[in-house]
């Protein structure tokens, strides 16, 4: 069995004056399943914070905890959520129905089901305004209404209020979702595959309008998606998650030159990165995610991890600080190891050029992906 890397000391919690959103050691579970397993981080204002992990890895279920609207059969069983400072796990729903909307509010990934095909656009923002304004007067409301379809880029907004949502494209019908959802100048939004119903093209016309709301409003965004390719256009930071943990957090420049856990790599591997030779085939991540009723012991990825050695089926990994950034860290025993041996692509369009280097790991070689897989004697 070979020598596992000791966890270096996690740093001291850092200031929390500038969070928007924070989330401790969270744990969700719908029945006896937690499907959300001691998940923390924190996001500060302004920032683009991704989250990114296959289908099944808890994403959704952890967007819908932080903003109070789990399914009934879904709770926190423990952790905490604080927006703006403000404890929000344990309110009840009418005390959620203040902080939504107005502090954080949601996009979901179908724009089409969630509008209401029977009311007018312009219906539809009316009532999220008049939900925490109940006195705004009917000027307002229209004028309010026009600003927030110019600021998501609906052309000719004055007439497009008396439209219906059929009427809309599905690019469109998702820039009023994102309408409605700043109506009430939230600290933070929480889009949950926003992008993922749409073609490449309308893709990144959304992921426009989210940036200009950050750079314009000084809004927060956490982007949940299951594409890391989307992630590296929009993101600041980025989490990983795997069976329900986040397994690396990193600065998105740090992550694309130096990802130092097995699945994160794997993720980078199956993208079409600029710089890649078209003759190089994608890697795909063989196996399937554990049900969260049956999890693995130790590392919950080790039945899939090419890196795996005796103690990873045996011995949870902790978090391994990884790199010069002092906010990257990875859940892997080998974590260092796959650091150094890891760019996927100085080609990844996230990692600017003055993206740091970690401490005494040389520049490496854009290795092809074999080569990154360690040798099986360990
Ligand atoms: N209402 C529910 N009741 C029971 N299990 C659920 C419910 N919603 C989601 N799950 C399960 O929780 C896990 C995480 O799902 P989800 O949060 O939707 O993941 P993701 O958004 O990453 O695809 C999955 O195993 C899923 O089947
Ligand atoms: S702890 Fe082991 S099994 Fe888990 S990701 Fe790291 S090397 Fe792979
Ligand atoms: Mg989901």
């Amino acid at each position: 069995m070979s020598t596992l890397t000791p966890p270096a000391a996690l740093p001291a919690p850092t200031d929390t004056t500038d969070s928007v959103l924070e989330v401790e050691n969270l744990h969700v579970a719908y029945g006896s399943t937690q499907v959300v397993r001691d998940v923390s981080f924190r996001v500060r204002r302004a920032e683009k914070v991704g989250i990114v992990g296959e289908s099944g890895s808890g994403k959704s279920t952890l967007a819908l905890a932080i903003v109070g609207l789990l399914a009934s059969n879904g709770s926190v069983s423990s952790g905490a959520v604080r927006v703006l400072g403000r404890d929000t796990v344990g309110l009840s729903d009418r005390e959620f129905d203040r902080i939504r909307g107005r502090d954080l509010s949601l996009v979901f990934q179908d724009p089409l089901t969630s509008l209401d095909p029977v009311k007018t656009i312009g219906h539809q923002i009316a009532e999220v305004l008049k939900e925490h304004t109940p006195k705004i007067s009917r000027a307002r409301i229209r004028e309010r209404s026009i600003e927030l379809l110019n600021s998501v880029g609906v052309s000719d907004p004055a007439s497009r209020l008396n439209q219906y949502p059929h009427e809309y494209s599905g690019g469109m019908r998702q820039r009023v979702l994102i309408a409605i959802a700043i109506a009430n100048d939230p600290a933070v939004l929480i889009a949950d595959e926003p992008t993922t119903a749409l073609d490449v093209t309308t893709q990144a016309q959304v992921l426009e309008v989210l940036d200009s709301l950050v750079d314009r409003l000084g809004i927060s965004v956490v982007l949940i998606t299951h594409d890391l390719g989307v992630v590296s256009e929009f993101c600041d930071r980025v989490l990983v998650m795997y069976a329900g943990r986040v397994v690396e957090s990193s600065p998105a420049a740090s992550l694309f030159a130096h990802a130092s856990h097995p699945y994160s790599l794997a993720l980078l591997d199956s993208l079409p990165l600029p710089g890649r030779s078209r003759s190089e085939p994608l890697a795909w991540i063989p196996g399937a995610p554990p049900a969260m009723t049956d999890l693995p012991t130790g590392c919950s990825f080790s039945p899939r991890c090419t890196w795996a050695v005796d103690a990873c089926s045996v011995v949870a990994p902790p978090k391994i600080m990884v790199g010069a950034a002092d906010d990257h860290w990875s859940e892997c025993h080998r974590a260092e190891e796959v650091a150094a041996a890891a760019p996927v692509a100085e080609a990844a369009s996230a990692a600017p050029p003055e993206s740091p280097a970690p401490a005494g790991d040389p520049a490496p070689p854009a290795t092809p992906t074999d080569d990154r897989t360690p040798d099986a004697s360990h």
